[in-house]
């Protein structure tokens, strides 16, 4: 059993991104193609996403990523994408502190706010995480 307190957060380091890619097949089944370290690197090295995972020492157990762009007036928002915990390791608090970390990243950068889109069956979980329903999601897949 693990707990809480094995688990630390720290930025994503490309060594972690097999598993990450692994755990991401729990939003949507894509993996790529390439495992061509150069396109994930080019992913680590954007200036504006913070990716970070869950780590026990031995093993990836959750990931979120967060960009952060500043608008026409001048507003700096952080948009989070791509939160997710290993299914064998879920409420026991490793999302809520991905998302926190996170949501530390976005105050010290600066952030106003934080946006995300998310299935009607995470609700629950984000408002636990402090986060309000506003809107409605729109999509045009390109
Ligand atoms: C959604 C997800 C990231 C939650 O991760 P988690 O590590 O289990 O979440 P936590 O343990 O930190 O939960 C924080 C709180 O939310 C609650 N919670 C978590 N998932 C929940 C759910 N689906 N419905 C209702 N409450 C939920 C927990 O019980 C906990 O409540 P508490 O503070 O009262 O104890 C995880 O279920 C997951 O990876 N799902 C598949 C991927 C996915 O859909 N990601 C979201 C993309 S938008």
């Amino acid at each position: 059993m693990h707990k809480l307190e094995d688990v630390h957060i720290e930025n994503l380091k490309l060594e972690y991104v097999p598993q990450v890619i692994e755990l991401l097949q729990e939003i949507s089944i894509f993996t790529p193609k390439t495992k061509d370290k150069e396109l994930f690197k080019q992913f680590i090295s954007q200036s504006n996403v913070t990716s970070v995972v869950a780590n026990d020492g031995n093993k990836v157990l959750g990931f979120g990523a967060m960009v952060t762009y500043t608008n026409l007036r001048g507003g700096k928002i952080g948009f989070i994408e791509d939160i997710v915990t290993h299914p064998g390791f879920r409420k026991i608090g490793i999302g809520y502190r991905v998302l926190d970390s996170l949501r530390k990243t976005a105050i010290f950068l600066g952030c106003y706010k934080i946006s995300l889109f998310c299935k009607d069956e995470n609700i629950e979980f984000y408002k636990k995480c402090g986060f309000n329903l506003n809107g409605n999601e729109m999509k045009l897949v390109l």
